[in-house]
């Protein structure tokens, strides 16, 4: 359970900047802008006018192809010597040893001569190459790391605290990347080439994988890993790193007790696993949960827990299990809860059905930029499904399905946050209604282009206020007003 509520948690806000409108999108300034936002505003024009850092040297450049080489050669000669069939029976010392012994014969003969440290790293690398993912070892062990995003053999991103950096990573060439993809791909018995060229796959770490190659890939093989938090986010952390604030948090943890059907809605990487995987702890130790995925990411702590993995056709295009097929098969396991990782498709008319007869208190993710955008996204997958249902009915029907839409979204300054808590109401014509409990309101942007801003509720009374009442949740009048 979070900490107790303080009494207020306004992110500090300077004075004078409170009744400012807060738009998402920056505007053109029409007055006299704050002298902080002016001086933040000139230190990014003059970041984006100037010139590209410095390239690293042509005699840089030739030694590091020149260790690049070295490695791929040094590399083969491994494969050729060590007894791979054993490697798993070594210890990683003694595989560090052979390596390192091999190749001190290798430079022993040529004149490249490497210091301490170089040898020690090209030893380590070749460990990786022998027994890891080569290059990206070094990333999957960092914890700070997030996200490792390879565009073709020559290019490495990482998202850390949020943003994005170009790193120093590169494979010798695209067969390197390749033989990397291939072993992870086969280590999941799944393959990637011409004839299939996308595929999903999961480390052994749980991180997820994607991966598409030439022809669909254009410029070469592009590989995404969302690396799998060994200590996932708590509510305490969240509100910690201040993704939504404890008053929104006290109000959720009604919402999930009181088993209202939640939907998570966000751009991509906008932090909507991890709110569900937060959102779900709220749920009691004695309830049976059913949790259905594409790939296992959430890390629920409770006891009673059945989880569900959809799994792609094989080779001959057979074997395919969908969501919609798990989810069909969750409603017969006598679940209390069923937690779908993301609806994409045609899953969403189970999981409506599902919300509408007697499994409330579910939850799932969708991708989408705004409450109302979510519900359209619903539509448009019934739609796609090719049932053909009258308009006013289907949202009818969602309306009474989804109780509650979470927001998240990742801003301009790195940080994910909670930006709207809104009920859905009812239905006034063709028209779904929704209100909106609780927002992040942005105040503008500091020197170090972190967005300034503050979560509040707006004012509205909750619609649940009795059904919190009658299930003990009695939730402070006080929880519902603005902040001043
Ligand atoms: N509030 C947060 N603070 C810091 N990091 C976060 C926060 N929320 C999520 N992250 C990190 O951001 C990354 C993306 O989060 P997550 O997987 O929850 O996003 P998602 O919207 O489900 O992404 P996708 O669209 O790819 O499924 C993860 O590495 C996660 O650990
Ligand atoms: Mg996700």
């Amino acid at each position: 359970m979070f900490k107790r509520m303080r009494t207020t948690t306004p992110e500090k806000v300077p004075a004078g900047d409170q009744a400012q409108p807060a738009p998402e999108a920056p505007q053109a300034p029409q007055m006299q802008m704050p002298t902080a936002e002016n001086a933040a505003r000139k230190d990014r024009l003059a970041r984006m006018s100037a010139p590209a850092a410095p390239r690293a040297s042509e005699s840089d450049m030739k030694r590091r192809q020149r260790l690049l080489d070295l490695k791929v050669e040094l590399h083969q000669r491994l494969l050729e010597t060590l007894n791979l069939a054993a490697i798993d029976k070594v210890s990683e010392q003694e595989l560090r040893r052979e390596i390192a012994g091999i190749a001190r014969e290798e430079l022993s003969g040529g004149d490249l001569v490497l210091s301490g440290p170089e040898f020690e790293r090209l030893c380590g690398e070749l460990l990786d190459e022998v027994i890891g993912l080569g290059p990206l070892e070094p990333l999957l062990r960092d914890p700070t790391i997030t996200d490792i995003l390879v565009n073709t053999h020559r290019q490495c991103f990482i998202e850390r605290k949020g943003k994005l950096e170009e790193t120093q990573v590169q494979f010798k060439d695209e067969r390197h990347l390749m033989r990397v993809i291939d072993k992870i791909v086969s280590a999941v018995g799944r393959r990637v080439d011409e004839s299939q060229p996308w595929v999903d796959a999961r480390l052994a770490d749980g991180s997820r994988v994607n991966a598409i190659v030439p022809p669909c890939a254009v410029d070469g093989a592009l590989l995404s890993i969302r690396k799998f938090s060994k200590m996932p986010f708590t509510v305490d952390k969240l509100i910690d790193g201040k993704a939504f604030s404890e008053e929104m948090a006290l109000y959720l943890h009604a919402c999930v007790r009181t088993r209202l059907n939640v939907l998570v809605s966000g751009g991509t990487g906008s932090g909507k696993t991890t709110t569900l995987n937060a959102l779900s702890s709220f749920i009691g130790n004695e309830e049976r949960i059913v949790t259905i995925e594409d790939t296992a990411e959430l890390q629920l702590q409770q006891t009673h827990i059945g989880r569900m993995e959809s799994r792609p056709a094989n080779v001959e295009g057979k074997g395919a299990v969908t969501p919609r097929d798990l989810l069909k098969n969750a409603l017969r396991m006598r679940p209390d809860r069923i937690i779908v990782g993301e609806v994409r498709g045609e899953e969403v008319i189970d999981m409506l059905q599902a919300m509408n007869t007697g499994h409330d208190g579910s939850m799932t993710t969708l991708h989408a930029n705004s409450p109302r955008d979510a519900l359209s996204r619903i539509e448009n997958m019934f739609g796609m499904s090719g049932i053909d249902l009258p308009l006013k009915a289907l949202r009818t029907n969602i309306a009474s399905a989804v109780q509650l839409i979470v927001q998240v979204s990742r801003m301009s300054d790195g940080v994910r946050r909670m930006t709207s808590i809104s009920e859905v109401v009812g239905m006034e014509g063709d028209i779904i209604t929704m209100q909106e409990i609780f927002k992040f309101e942005r105040h503008g942007v500091d020197a170090n282009g972190k967005i300034r801003g503050r979560y509040t509720a707006t004012g509205i009374r909750s619609q649940f206020a009795d059904r919190f009442k009658q299930w003990g949740y009695e939730l402070p009048a006080t929880l519902f007003r603005p902040e001043q």
